[in-house]
């Protein structure tokens, strides 16, 4: 006789009915302004890992999020990977509000940001990384696999099919993203 349960799945299945570990991370991304805004995500995770030239992380996430809409608009973001403190988890909570707008808390955040590495080094717009983080990567979204190219923001509720299968938006209201990836500190 099994000595396992069954489990009814529920929503968030992953974080509900599973023992998987993930991390916190808090990506920043531009606005449309040049401003940098934060959220807060976990389900991100090494993507190419072997038999390229380069490295991609791969993001799942809200399509509606201010996120996932200015990855759309202009591919840019800085994946910060935050340590375990009260002080650090206080303030992951107050990104965490899906249908906040970075004009609703971004002026209350209290996590130091700093200029993008690449920025520094080339003059591109980047958004800004977290000083605090343990290790920040800055990312561009490979727009050109799986036909995302044609993705584009502005749909704030639900996008309809056809679907990419693997890269930009793969449902009415989801999105992932292929980040190439570069290690800043
Ligand atoms: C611990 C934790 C992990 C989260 N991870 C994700 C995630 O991986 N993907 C996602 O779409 N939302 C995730 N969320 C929800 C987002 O934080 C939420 O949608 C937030 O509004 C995103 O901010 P933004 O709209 O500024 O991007 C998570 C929330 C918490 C509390």
């Amino acid at each position: 006789m099994s000595s396992f349960e069954n489990l009814r799945i529920v929503d968030n299945f992953y974080q509900t009915s599973l023992f998987f570990p993930m991390p916190t991370v808090i990506i920043s991304t531009l606005c449309e302004d040049g401003s940098t805004t934060l959220g807060r995500y976990s389900l991100v995770q090494p993507y190419y890992v072997a038999g390229k030239d380069y490295y991609a992380m791969l993001l799942c996430c809200r399509n509606s999020s201010n996120t996932a809409q200015n990855i759309l608009r202009n591919g840019k973001c800085a994946l910060n990977f935050i340590d375990d403190s009260r002080t650090s988890f206080k303030e992951a909570v107050k990104l965490s509000w899906p249908g906040d707008k970075p004009s609703d808390k971004m002026p209350k955040c209290q996590f130091l940001l700093e200029k993008s590495l690449i920025e520094e080094e080339t003059g591109e717009q980047r958004p800004q990384v977290l000083t605090d983080a343990i290790e920040a990567i800055e990312c561009t979204w490979m727009r050109e696999l799986d036909g995302a190219d044609r993705d584009h923001p502005g749909e704030l509720n639900g996008y309809e099919p056809p679907y990419h299968d693997f890269n930009g938006i793969t449902s009415k209201f989801g999105a992932h993203f292929i980040l190439r990836r570069r290690v800043v500190k």
